[in-house]
């Protein structure tokens, strides 16, 4: 199957086709999603947390983003791959941008980067469009600026949301997340911009919708947002599963015959 293209992708918000994208980190999962049919998968750097335990999403490097996304860029037959700059890559000036995302394209099958901010980011939206590097926006809560905002809460500052997404979307993104915003700003931001909005806890007028998967799968242990729905209970399944193997062990009812060799 062809993969699906950044034109295709912005394409999406014109035919009124609704957008899903969820968040992979490796192989086995990405494979699993591509099958489902969503049409995005991104190497988000909540990786830093859902994978990699850690408190935020600041710690995560430019190395440990390639390494998942080299694993998810293989996986991957027909969803579009888009990978997130780890804080801070993309404020490092307009060259530094290029060469990181540049890095990011060259070493693995992703076809776009993502990056947080809004309009202080559309000089570097620009010059990495320039250089042929397909960006995604990320506006609303920018979970990299987690210190500067004393934590995660709702953005509800109209202006200059509306404000943030016209800059990016003129500087040349092909889609913007919109992170926890009220959905009347949501709203009126997609009836706005000519490109896609992906809401995360940003209701349902969105041109389509994202999600951390392990949250969605409900694997995350710590707290997990309103907005992230559960479709699936995969921590207890896992816990039942390998607490019956351990009981099967103990009691030698595991290895069985048919499990051996003669
Ligand atoms: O890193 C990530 O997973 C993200 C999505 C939640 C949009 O940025
Ligand atoms: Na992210």
């Amino acid at each position: 199957p062809k993969r699906i293209t950044v034109p295709e992708f912005t394409a999406f918000k014109q035919s009124g086709h609704k957008i899903s994208v969820l968040t992979a980190y490796d192989y086995p999962t990405a494979r699993l999603l591509d099958e489902a049919g969503v049409e995005c998968i991104l190497v988000g750097d909540t990786l830093s947390m859902v994978v990699q335990g850690r408190e935020n999403t600041l710690p995560v490097t430019v190395e440990e983003m390639i390494y998942h996304a080299e694993m998810v860029g293989r996986a991957v037959d027909r969803a579009l791959v888009v990978v997130d700059m780890p804080f801070p890559s993309n404020y490092l000036g307009r060259y530094k941008a290029i060469e990181t995302a540049g890095e990011m394209l060259k070493r693995t099958r992703a076809q776009a980067v993502k990056l947080e901010g809004g309009s202080e980011q559309a000089e570097t939206i620009r010059s990495l469009t320039c250089a042929g590097i397909p960006v995604m926006a990320h506006c609303g809560l920018r979970p990299q600026s987690v210190h500067q905002l004393g934590g995660y809460r709702v953005q509800r500052d109209r202006e200059h949301l509306l404000e943030d997404a016209r800059a990016v979307s003129e500087a040349g993104a092909f889609a913007m997340v919109l992170e926890c915003v009220p959905r009347d700003v949501a709203a009126d931001i997609t009836a706005r911009v000519p490109i896609p909005t992906i809401g995360i806890g940003a209701g349902p007028d969105c041109d389509g919708q994202v999600l951390v998967v392990n949250d969605m799968l409900g694997l995350t242990s710590d707290h997990v947002p309103k907005f992230a729905k559960q479709y699936a209970n995969l921590k207890q399944d896992i816990i039942d599963a390998a607490t019956k193997y351990r009981d099967e062990v103990r009691d030698g009812t595991f290895p069985g015959e048919e499990h051996g060799y003669k």
